[in-house]
């Protein structure tokens, strides 16, 4: 029978590290991942955890954005997908072969490819998907239905299928066009999970910080975690 499998975006608001580290989680528990990365965070991705620099064709394109349309200066046909496979096993790694060799633990889906099978209903592996880090303009654009993209679509039919959804909205301060796209995902299904961590668990580190909100998303996933320190009275 076919992995059980989970859809991670990273757009590109602050935060890319957690979608990195859901995919190794959802990896770890043996789940199958489709990958998505926006143009966007690919920029916010080199600023935060020096990944796809140097020789990275599609980064070099957005650096030299001046004022044109992000797909006429990162256009899909950049994306060299080998390299993306590359940057995350060695900063992670992650790798989408599992032991045996066989390409089986994820794969990367370029943003503009629209006829991925995770565009539609029919793909009954799926059983959710996480939004992580979510922007404030993938969130408006999800929250209308605009579906101009592979992370808006797949958005767009988890909600239509009733499969989990969860966006993790990362901005401060948050305006009213914010609130009320958040309350829309809400209302039609979604799970609003921002990453914004406890300190009743007296995290020590980054990585307990981080990982606190990866064990939220695998407990909204229902998935068996001991990912995060949990409450307990006697602290
Ligand atoms: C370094 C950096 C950090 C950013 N952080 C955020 C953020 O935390 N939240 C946000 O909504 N946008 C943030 N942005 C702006 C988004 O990247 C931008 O609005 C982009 O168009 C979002 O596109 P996407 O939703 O397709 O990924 C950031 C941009 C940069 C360069």
């Amino acid at each position: 029978m076919k992995k059980k499998a989970y859809v991670v975006a990273i757009t590109g608001a602050s935060g890319s590290i957690y979608g990195f580290r859901l995919l190794e989680e959802l990896i770890k528990h043996d789940f199958y991942v489709y990958l998505i990365i926006s143009k966007p965070a690919f920029r916010v991705i080199r600023n935060e955890l020096d990944m796809f620099g140097g020789s990275f064709e599609g980064l070099d394109a957005y650096n030299n954005y001046t004022g044109k349309t992000a797909d006429a200066a990162f256009p899909a046909s950049a994306y060299n997908r080998d390299a993306v496979y590359d940057e995350i096993k060695s900063k992670f790694n992650i790798d989408s072969k599992n032991k045996d060799g066989d390409k089986n633990n994820y794969e990367y889906l370029d943003e503009m490819f629209i006829e991925a099978k995770i565009s539609s209903g029919s793909a009954a592996d799926v059983k959710g998907m996480a939004v992580v880090p979510c922007s404030m303009g993938s969130l408006s654009r999800i929250a209308n239905g605009v579906s101009g993209n592979l992370i808006e679509r797949a958005s767009d039919v988890m909600l239509k299928e009733r499969k989990k959804l969860i966006i993790c909205p990362r901005e401060t301060p948050l305006n009213d066009i914010h609130l009320k796209n958040m309350l829309s995902l809400s209302r039609a299904g979604a799970v609003i999970l921002p990453p914004t961590p406890a300190f009743y668990n007296r995290p020590e580190s980054i990585d307990d910080i981080i990982n606190f909100i990866i064990g939220k998303i695998m407990d909204a996933f229902e998935i068996e975690n001991n990912i995060y320190k949990r409450w307990n009275p006697n602290y």
